[in-house]
């Protein structure tokens, strides 16, 4: 028999791409690759892109660079680019990178085998095309370390996203929104409880438009939820990233009626002020989201909520940038994400004028300052409460576990490896901005 080939991936970006490498490193075990860590002992090296931060393609490129010299040491070495970047520039990678063999969009992941082939005889492999086919139908299951062992899965429900916020390049890169077939992920669930999984994290770009077949007509995110809970072993869903539009009526619900609907909500807003939220074409006013949180508040009192959050937008005046201090102090997050707007070619707003460099630092400096100030408080009125804790991988120090709150927050204690993959009762004595230190209750 002759030995493996090793696959080395590297992952940039979202959660969805952290389980597309995964998907890649299945399709590519049909032809005999096995993951590895070491890029030095790699016979196909798959950068898997994100073309959401700033200078994402320079990135890539320099990236590549880095690789040359492995590349000189090790012809038959394969070099592939993945992900969003490939996506919207992968003739221009084939042209200025001569040493890249294969370039794959994310719509066409279950076609790797025979790209691979392809590659194989020494020729170069580009698939950008977006597929009539359900990719998902075609793609074995998830390989890698995540997939075997952690305890904790992400399942993607739905791709794509026909919002088009002015700044955004998903729905340009992603394509329209996809959703799966709930049976189809009902069974996906099951299949991974079977593997030891407990908690499943639901995928998408705007994961709570999902409206995949069931059999009885469209399914509602809600109601996918719902179904998967009565899953047996399956002890925790979460999901992410949603748009504020899709929030309806009974996912709100589903956030009380739910046990096993973990009580965390990544909502990002991105800005406070109306004019703003207009121009950004973000189809909601600030009152909106305030009214849906007190909604969501209503139905789940102790959820914590996650924002996305973007400065210096076109157009944005301080007195728009003091709407969205407004907002943030009037919500109040346990986490955001916070960016300076940075112009993506083809996005309507890489068309405007832009707000100098420097207003936009000073004004994330000031906006993160305010976040931190909210987590921080967060965290510090977990101190003496009780949380179950889903433990999932050693800590750094001897006898150590690290697990994840219900709210998300990583939590450290010391407890049995053997209780990997189990929820046990947490006492939070000790808190940072990022974890939680406990100890069994
Ligand atoms: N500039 C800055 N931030 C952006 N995001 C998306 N596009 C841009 C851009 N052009 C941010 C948004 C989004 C998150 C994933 O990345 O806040 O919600
Ligand atoms: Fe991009 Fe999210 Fe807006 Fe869709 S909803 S266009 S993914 S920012």
């Amino acid at each position: 028999m002759t030995a493996p080939k090793k696959l080395f991936v590297k992952t940039y970006g979202c959660q969805m791409n952290v389980y597309d490498s995964e998907r890649m490193a299945g399709a590519l075990a049909e032809r005999g690759y096995e993951t590895t860590e070491d890029q030095a002992e790699a016979d196909m090296i798959l950068l898997n892109t994100c073309h959401i931060r700033e200078k994402a393609a320079e990135k890539v490129y320099s990236e590549l660079g880095r690789l040359k010299p492995l590349k000189t040491a090790k012809p038959d070495l394969k070099i592939g680019v993945a992900g969003c970047v490939a996506q919207a520039e992968g003739e221009e990678i084939m042209r200025r990178q001569p040493m890249v063999d294969l370039v794959v969009g994310p719509q066409a992941y279950h076609r790797l085998p025979q790209l691979e082939d392809q590659v194989q005889t020494g020729a170069r492999a580009l698939d950008t095309d977006f597929p009539e086919e359900d990719k998902f139908d075609h793609l074995p299951p998830a390989r890698g370390p995540k997939a075997r062992r952690a305890p904790s899965a992400f399942l993607t429900v739905q791709e794509g996203c026909d919002k088009f916020c002015a700044f955004c390049v998903v729905p340009y890169t992603r394509g329209a929104e996809v959703s799966r077939p709930a049976e189809r992920l009902l069974a996906e669930a099951r299949d991974l409880v079977e593997r030891g999984v407990v908690e499943v994290t639901l995928l998408g770009q705007n994961v709570n438009a999902y409206h995949g077949a069931g059999p009885d007509g469209d399914w509602t995110l809600a109601r996918l939820i719902r179904e998967m809970a009565r899953i047996d072993g399956l002890e925790r869903i979460r999901f992410t990233t949603s748009h504020p539009r899709d929030m309806d009526d009974d996912l709100i619900a589903a956030h009380g009626e739910v046990d096993k609907l973990m009580p965390y909500l990544h909502l990002p807003v991105q800005a406070g002020s109306d004019k703003v939220l207009k121009a950004m074409n973000r189809q909601h006013t600030a009152e909106d989201y305030f009214r849906l949180i007190d909604r969501i508040r209503d139905a789940r009192p102790d959820i914590a909520l996650s924002g996305d959050f973007i400065v210096g937008f076109p157009g944005e005046t301080e007195a728009d940038f003091q709407d969205t201090l407004h907002l943030v102090r009037e919500v109040t997050y346990a986490q955001a994400y916070s960016f300076k707007y940075s112009a993506r070619p083809g996005t309507p707003a890489a068309e405007r004028t832009e707000v100098p460099e420097d207003e936009k630092s000073d004004r994330l400096a000031r906006l993160q300052a305010l976040l931190k100030e909210q987590q921080e408080a967060f965290q510090t009125s977990m101190i003496g409460k009780t949380l179950p804790v889903l433990l999932e991988k050693p800590g750094r120090e001897d006898g150590q576990l690290v697990g994840k709150s219900p709210y998300l927050q990583a939590v450290h204690l010391q407890a049995d490896a053997a209780l990997m993959g189990q929820i046990v009762d947490a006492r939070v004595v000790e808190t940072r901005t990022n974890s939680l230190a406990a100890v069994r209750a």
